[in-house]
């Protein structure tokens, strides 16, 4: 008699192991599927405002492949692609002032998708109100240029972020894409796994001490190698953590780390760990359900030079062998290791994760809010309720023994 599977299991043989699966709610991000409506609730990063231009590019977002230019106005224009009158690309577009120009037959749509001529037809297109390409409304704020792609009667205020506001003379924005962009190591445009696991990754202050402190080697500063004593707590829209470590100066170092509803991380300087605030904000943007990239906003002072890409044994991350990666692994393959999409069902959530448990809960929550028609939280039609408060940063207690 065969023993059963469970016994097989217990024994720890890989023999006859059940078979896994995503925890497809939190990964997929098309339309209609439950994370991705709520994706679509929140103004989404969709380009570096200063690589948009009057090239049209293709750009892809929460699964849909866009269209994305700037008219010779300066409005920025987000279509679908496939042309209204006979399907073909608008990639091979004429841009002018006007809008965008279908290629085929100069169908001319502007940026909200209103068709302006037609001109293969009687007087340009007698009916022309009725043609409307398909489009989403953009916002441009911190050098980066926003989309909704959600329901337009519900579309939100675009939220401020408190650390990015009031700018002095000597300060300056700076915005990056790129899955390795806000690292500095920009050679990765779009990576090959699921948005989750960045968003996992920020409310994980345990694998600052192991993967990038002792393990590989020290690729921020050597004080993170002190374990920290580490408390998660939730916010009005999101999740912070505080992780605290007591340095040889006597010192009590507090770490604090954001993530905000449903994608978006603000994490302080970890090579100057001197610099109290916090200075940047990123998303983890869905490009689809396996890969995603990230758009940062920072601000810097004036002259700094562009971040360099982190290196490991002298070279940057882009040049390394696998040999070197598997020396000195860092976030990627820590990510890419764990597959295009979680096996979540094969996870084992200990008590260090209880700031990914609390995000994933809130997650679910607000897909739930969202499927029963409700509006998720950080979302506001009010232009008093913009401004989003951000706890991040490196904080100290105690009077150092050296000062
Ligand atoms: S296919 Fe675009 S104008 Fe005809
Ligand atoms: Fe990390």
């Amino acid at each position: 008699m065969p023993e059963p599977k469970q016994q097989k299991h217990a024994e720890g043989s890989a023999y006859g192991r059940p078979e896994q699966h995503p925890d497809f709610e939190l990964i997929e991000v098309g339309p209609g599927t439950p994370c991705g409506e709520l994706m679509r609730r929140y103004w989404q990063p969709v380009a570096v405002s200063a690589a948009v231009t009057d090239r049209p590019q293709y750009v892809k977002i929460l699964g849909e492949e866009l269209i994305i230019f700037r008219d010779k106005k300066g409005r920025p224009g987000l279509l679908y692609p496939r042309c209204m009158h006979r399907g073909t690309t608008l990639f091979y577009g004429h841009v002018s002032e006007e809008g965008i120009a279908c290629c085929y037959h100069g169908w001319l749509f502007d940026v909200e998708g209103h068709c302006l001529r037609q001109p293969c037809e009687p007087d340009g297109g007698r009916n022309l109100e009725v043609a409307r390409q398909p489009w989403y409304p953009l916002e441009e704020r911190y050098g980066i240029v926003f989309a909704y792609m959600g329901p337009p009667e519900r579309k939100p205020i675009l939220p401020r972020y408190d650390i990015l506001e009031d700018l002095r003379p000597d300060e300056e924005m700076r915005a990056d894409k790129g899955a390795f962009g806000a690292t500095g190591d920009s050679s990765l445009e779009v990576a090959p796994y699921s948005w989750l696991h960045m968003n996992d990754n920020v409310m994980d202050p345990f694998h600052v001490q192991v993967l990038h402190s002792t393990f590989s080697t020290v690729q921020f500063v050597p004080q993170f190698a002190l374990m920290p004593k580490v408390d998660f707590f939730a916010t009005e829209n999101g999740v912070c953590y505080s992780a605290k470590r007591k340095l040889d100066d006597g010192r009590e170092y507090d770490r604090i780390s954001s993530w905000i509803m449903p994608n978006i991380m603000c994490v302080p300087n970890p090579i100057d760990i001197d610099q109290v605030k916090a200075n940047r904000v990123t998303w983890s943007l869905p490009v689809d359900d396996s890969h995603f990239t990230m758009v940062t906003a920072s601000r810097m002072p004036k002259n700094a030079p562009p971040l360099g890409g982190v290196r490991f044994n002298g070279k940057l991350w882009g040049q390394m062998t696998e040999q070197e990666k598997q020396d000195t692994p860092g976030d990627f393959e820590a990510q890419f290791g764990q597959g295009p999409m979680g096996m979540h069902s094969e996870e084992h959530l200990a008590s260090s994760d209880r700031g990914i448990i609390m995000q994933r809960r809130m997650l679910r929550a607000q897909i739930r809010v969202v499927a029963e028609g409700g509006d998720p939280i950080g979302v506001t039609l009010d232009p008093g309720q913009a401004l989003v408060k951000l706890r991040s940063g490196n904080f100290y207690s105690g009077t150092s023994a050296t000062a």
